[in-house]
């Protein structure tokens, strides 16, 4: 018989919870109406029960104890938005061993152990939904393995992380000292609870991980990906950026090509007139190319709690109409297989970077010299004279493999006249 009332636990109510609570709360005839059947907010598992919430819950419903929500016999659906990666596979496991369909934000434990989970879930004949975990409020991860399933994706390209967006933003926009715009993506709720995760680029590497392995129907490892952040970009390689026709954007990179996959997020320079320059504050933007369809763009709103926990409630209502219409896990999960990885090394980029040299003659023919001995060309070179005796030099190279790259910077480090080595930044086109 087909169940007229859905129950639902929640494991975790922050940001992203009381998000998707909000949005259960504002639109819950809707939303009723479009799955057929009544969905109930049974059981919410928090750290600190006593703690003012908004939106308002009765405080019955709270527990400070996981297992009250995965044990719970008459609760359907488990949303799992606390983060964390141990407790939160624990509790999952739990959850679909106790015949639970799951909802999921938990980007770092679905690039970890998310084709393991999923498999799990499969076996169980159940699904773990997991829209939230990339991209916030912006359909992606049901896009890619649906509506564009047909195609062989060649790449995926974007801004995927809203608190590094926001502070370069602030940076580039405002002159916003890094700390302060970070202080403000915490307080607006985009950071994750360790920022570090956002700043070194994780969180964008746990994204482009779950986005490639739909994608590309890789077996990817955190190891495969080259993972740089933004804490090394400083306002004055923006400044410089904007002087040479450039916006600093981190970028998450995905691409297969013959020799194998490139994965790889770094603080990158791109045109003023591309796309993802214009892409500001929390919001993300990815480009996928498919075969097929050829390229399309995905924009929105990357982080924050009422864009994420419209992905969680859209999730919360497929397994809804799942559980109601008895449908046994009809999603089209990619068959996941291991790729070989290009090696950074020779991976190819244009460099922006940023010197000092002593004030003297001959400097650029040395430092000409020392690229060209690698076949690295320079597109542009700009020098500006920091005091009596220094120069700042800035320069962009055209393509060059990073191992013919580093190895020129390697004699350049060497040579007497450059006093020190300021900034490397890749550059896309
Ligand atoms: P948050 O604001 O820190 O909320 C975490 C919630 O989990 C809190 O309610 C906390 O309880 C609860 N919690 C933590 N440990 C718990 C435990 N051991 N047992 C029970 N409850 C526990 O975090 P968030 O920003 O909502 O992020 C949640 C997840 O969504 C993370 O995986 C994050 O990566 C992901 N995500 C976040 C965003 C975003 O924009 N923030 C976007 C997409 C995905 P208390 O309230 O009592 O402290
Ligand atoms: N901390 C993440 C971000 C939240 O800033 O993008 C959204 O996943």
């Amino acid at each position: 018989m087909q169940k007229d009332v859905i129950k639902i636990g929640f494991l975790g109510l922050g940001t992203v919870g009381g998000g998707a609570l909000q949005i259960l709360q504002q639109n819950y005839r809707e939303i009723c109406r479009k799955i057929g059947a009544k969905l109930e907010v049974k059981r919410i598992a928090v750290r600190d029960v006593k703690k003012t919430r908004a939106p308002e819950v009765d405080p019955t419903l709270l527990t400070d104890k996981w297992e009250h929500v995965v044990l719970d016999p008459e609760i359907d659906i488990v949303v799992e938005v606390m983060g964390g990666v141990d407790l939160a596979r624990q509790a999952i496991l739990q959850a679909l061993e106790n015949d639970k369909f799951v909802v999921t934000a938990n980007k770092d434990l679905m690039a970890q152990y998310g084709q393991q989970l999923l498999s799990i879930a499969k076996k169980q004949q159940k699904n773990i939904f997991y829209e939230a975990s990339v991209g916030g409020g912006i359909p992606l991860i049901r896009p890619l393995k649906h509506c564009l399933a047909a195609n062989r994706i060649k790449k995926i390209m974007g801004i995927i992380n809203g608190t590094t967006n926001y502070i370069l933003t602030q940076m580039a926009k405002e002159g916003k000292e890094y700390g302060t715009a970070l202080a403000e993506a915490q307080a607006r709720g985009f950071a994750e609870a360790d920022p570090s995760n956002d700043v070194d680029g994780w969180d964008a590497a746990y994204k482009l991980n779950i986005l490639a392995g739909l994608a590309f129907s890789g077996m990817i490892a955190m190891d495969d990906i080259y993972v740089e952040g933004v804490s090394k970009v400083k306002l004055r390689d923006i400044r410089y950026a904007q002087e040479l026709g450039y916006a600093v954007k981190l970028l998450a990179i995905g691409a297969e090509t013959e020799t194998g996959l490139i994965l790889r997020v770094h603080p990158t320079l791109i045109p003023l007139n591309h796309p993802l320059a214009a892409v500001e504050n929390e919001f993300n933007a990815i480009f996928v190319e498919g075969d097929a369809v050829g390229e399309v763009m995905f924009y929105g709103r990357g982080a924050g709690s009422l864009p994420t926990g419209s992905a969680i409630c859209a999730d919360i209502m497929e397994a809804a109409s799942a559980i109601k219409y008895e449908i046994k896990n009809n999603v089209i999960e990619a068959n996941f297989v291991p790729k070989k990885v290009v090696p950074m090394e020779k991976q190819v980029s244009r460099f922006y970077l940023r010197l000092k040299a002593k004030n003297e003659p001959g400097v650029f023919a040395k430092l000409a010299t020392a690229f060209g001995e690698e076949r690295v060309s320079l597109d542009m070179i700009i020098q500006k004279r920091s005091d009596e005796q220094t120069a700042e030099i800035v320069l962009v190279t055209n393509d060059v493999t990073e191992g013919s790259f580093n190895q020129a910077m390697a004699k350049i480090r060497e040579m007497p006249s450059i006093q020190s080595i300021n900034s490397v930044l890749r550059v896309v086109e």
